[in-house]
């Protein structure tokens, strides 16, 4: 049984203190045992690690590919992981805007990985792809290539399906296309790690909000949420993190 996972990814938003004041409002609310995350910029990440104890996970959103060293700017696998148990890697936004090719990917995975990060890897089309039918042979090749020849367990892997046309955009993928494309995903992940396929959560991401919570997080191969602009305030993070008493 795999349980539901609601991540926030707060890209380039909040200042440290706009994060605490997330947090205290966040955890107002008894949060339960839920598997809530959060993905802050590097700087909020000591204050919120403070704030939230054990009760909210955190991720950071980037890694180097590199070991600490001569990288101005960088933030190595070794220095995150003083702060959080999880990386966000591949996101389209860092694919696309930051030209992160699959070659970089595999060795911020590799990094991580050594580093005992555990990964939160984004894959997702974008709209031309999705219209000319592509769209399924583009994840698997981003599965395949991005993975193989890892060593994953249950934990240590989530993937997050992010079409790109979904991310921001206020046009949500419907839940049949969800669904369909996150349990695709679980297939192609058999044929890397076999029965390990149906432990590894696989979340979805684009434009999910309160209102369109329930319906994605219902879908049997969605195993949770990576939220983007919802995740900024506390109360409507939360009506995506309380879905099921909606
Ligand atoms: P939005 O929820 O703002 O569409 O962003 C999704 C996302 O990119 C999360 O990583």
């Amino acid at each position: 049984m795999r349980k539901k996972f609601i991540c926030g990814n707060w890209k380039m938003n909040k200042t440290a203190k706009e994060a605490e004041e997330f947090a205290r409002n966040l955890l107002e609310e008894d949060l339960g045992d839920k598997d809530i995350l959060i993905a802050p910029t590097f700087t909020s990440l000591y204050p919120l690690k403070e704030l939230f104890k054990a009760k909210v996970k955190l991720s950071a959103q980037n890694l180097a590919a590199y070991d600490d060293g001569a990288y101005t700017g960088e933030v190595s696998a070794r220095i995150v992981k003083e702060f959080c148990d999880y990386v966000i890697i591949g996101h389209s936004e860092r694919r696309n805007i930051f030209l992160e090719d699959d070659e970089i990917i595999r060795k911020k995975i590799k990094k991580a990985l050594e580093n005992n990060l555990k990964i939160i890897l984004c894959l997702g089309e974008d709209k031309e792809t999705r219209k000319s039918g592509g769209a399924y042979d583009f994840v698997k090749n981003q599965i395949l290539t991005d993975l193989k020849d890892f060593e994953f367990n249950k934990d240590n892997l989530t993937l997050a399906y992010e079409p790109i046309w979904a991310i921001g955009s206020g046009e949500v993928c419907n839940r049949e296309d969800a669904q369909k494309m996150c349990a695709f995903i679980r297939e192609t992940l058999g044929s890397l790690f076999g029965d390990l396929k149906d432990e590894i959560r696989i979340l979805y991401g684009g434009s999910v909000k309160g209102e369109n919570a329930k319906d994605l997080l219902e879908c049997p191969d969605i195993d949770g949420a990576l939220v983007g602009g919802a995740s900024l305030k506390a109360d409507e993070f939360l009506k995506i993190i309380n879905y099921k008493e909606k």
